[in-house]
């Protein structure tokens, strides 16, 4: 059923349906009534704002929230100064919830000039109840907190913020279902991400995100693909599957099934011209998916191995399940049988124990490897997890071992990407250059962005470009035409 069909069947005179979705469609409908009060005595309608922090879940998760708002009658900003406010979290590393805090600051005058103004903090940080006590504390002008396993009541909770209650904390400590058919409303008309599975079973010793996001869970695969039809129908020629590890898709479900047979299946729908994934796990990469990556030009010839360390000692510290040895043979295997891939990464330093001698075997595997990029990130202590309870690096030396990583890391992306100097690809066309509206810019399969003359007509649109002057990490090109056909490319 579609949102509407939901919406309409709900009777808002009646008692709220008990649970599920229908609860959450008759407290829109509630709102839907209310905002139009309201907007009578503003004479404008309300407006809302939606400020995501981290990864493509959340931002995911905040295409949700938006099309809560926008179905509940609010007009949606991207200005702060909305009359509601909502901040969606992250808290993967110290310096997300440092962001946060800052914004709240700011948050904090605007609610002063304007007491009628509603505030609300949702997301991974506040999962973590040392965060959310302090918000509690700290920042009281906040009326509502609830975390990721109750997204869903979103709209039950907007309608008690505006009908008597000033302070609102709903955490649960783990999810009882998935909830499908939420409004969404995507930022991009032409890309969508689509989420597989939630939470994560891993507990890399480092990392929260199994704490603040639970276990793992996969939805059901007529789900996900009847939600791929239907964005392909609302003209989406993007999607990116997302979980935290894929290549585990399909582990928990009563039917068997994996991810080559998820990513073969969206491969099929037709409008969709283009899938990436993320994030697969070194250590469940079968090649079922490489072959089925080899046999769709349609499945983005770009694959995210976070290595996070090249030492065997961290790798075995941060429960990581390979070696520096198995990582650097994954890699050649896949560029054996997926040639034209780029492979980009993610790297820790300052992993609790690493010395230079670990930092230097996280080079060396940068240099094997030819990353074509790699996000680089300082470790940071998670209260809660293994790692934090460890003997910690001095900042001096982790700083130092960053450092000497980036230059790699940087050369290395730099000749990879001039290997591709002077061919053709196909570039989906994303949005005006900002620095010059006479320049739009694209996305190649490979994840290589490129910057072309052109019009803002482009975007949305698979253009043949020839890579005329590599800039680096990015390049300028030629548009040769609109593509038709499917999106075929050899490196
Ligand atoms: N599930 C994905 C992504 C997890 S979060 C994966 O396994 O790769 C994204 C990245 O943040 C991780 O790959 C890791 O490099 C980094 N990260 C996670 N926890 C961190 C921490 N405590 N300090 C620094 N970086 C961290
Ligand atoms: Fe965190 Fe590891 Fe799970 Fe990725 S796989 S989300 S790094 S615990
Ligand atoms: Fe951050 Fe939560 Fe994603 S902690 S990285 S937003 S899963």
């Amino acid at each position: 059923m579609t949102d509407e069909k939901i919406l309409a069947a709900v009777d808002p005179e009646g008692p709220a349906p008990e649970d599920g979705e229908l609860r959450q469609y008759y407290f829109l409908r509630k709102m839907q009534e209310f905002t139009a009060g309201r907007a009578k005595t503003l004479e404008r309608k309300m407006t809302a704002c939606v400020v995501t922090f981290g990864c493509q879940m959340n931002f995911n998760d905040s295409e949700k929230l938006t099309g809560i708002l926008k179905t509940a009658g609010f007009d949606i900003t991207e200005n702060e100064d909305a009359d509601f406010v909502i901040f969606n979290t992250c808290t993967v590393r110290e310096n997300a919830n440092e962001h946060l805090y800052g914004r709240l600051g700011e948050v904090h005058h605007l609610k002063k000039s304007d007491p009628r103004k509603v505030v609300a903090i949702c997301g991974c940080m506040v999962q973590e109840k040392s965060a959310a006590e302090k918000i509690k504390k700290s920042y009281p002008f906040v009326n509502l907190i609830f975390g990721t396993y109750n997204l869903y009541c979103f709209p039950e909770y907007l309608y008690r913020c505006y009908h008597g209650e000033k302070h609102i904390c709903e955490l649960w400590d783990k999810s009882s279902e998935i909830v499908e058919n939420m409004p969404v409303l995507r930022k991009y008309p032409w890309k969508s991400g689509v989420n597989i599975m939630f939470g994560c079973d891993n507990f890399c010793s480092y990392c929260i995100v199994p704490y603040v996001r639970g276990r793992e869970k996969s939805r059901e695969p007529k789900e996900i693909l009847r939600e791929i039809e239907k964005l392909a129908d609302d003209g989406v020629k993007e999607i990116m599957l997302l979980g935290q590890n894929v290549n585990s898709y399909g582990k928990n479900l009563p039917e068997k099934t994996n991810f080559a047979e998820l990513l073969a299946a969206a491969a099929q729908i037709p409008g969709i011209e283009r899938i990436r994934f993320m994030t697969p796990h070194p250590k469940d990469f079968s090649d079922d998916v490489l072959y089925v990556i080899r046999d769709n030009p349609k499945i983005a010839r770009h694959i995210h191995l976070p290595l996070q360390s090249g030492s065997d000692r961290i790798l075995q510290a941060m429960n990581r399940h390979y070696t520096k040895e198995s990582f650097l043979e994954l890699v050649d295997h896949i560029r054996s049988i997926v040639p034209d891939a780029a492979i980009t990464t993610d790297i820790i330093i300052g992993f609790p124990g690493e010395t230079a001698a670990d930092a230097d075997e996280t080079i060396d595997v940068v240099k094997k490897a030819h990353f074509d990029n790699a996000f680089t990130f300082i470790y940071s202590p998670r209260v809660g997890t293994p790692a934090a309870r460890m003997e910690q690096v001095p900042e001096e030396e982790k700083k130092q071992n960053f450092d000497r990583l980036l230059s790699v890391v940087q050369e290395t992306a730099k000749e990879q990407a001039k290997k591709l100097q002077g061919r053709e690809f196909t570039a989906l066309i994303e949005e005006m250059n900002d620095q010059d509206t006479s320049f739009v810019t694209g996305r190649l399969s490979n994840n290589m962005i490129v910057h072309v003359k052109g019009d803002p007509s482009m975007i949305g649109r698979f253009y043949r470009v020839r890579l005329d002057d590599c800039r680096g990490f990015y390049y300028f090109g030629t548009a040769l035409g609109e593509m038709t056909g499917p999106d075929v490319e050899v490196r």
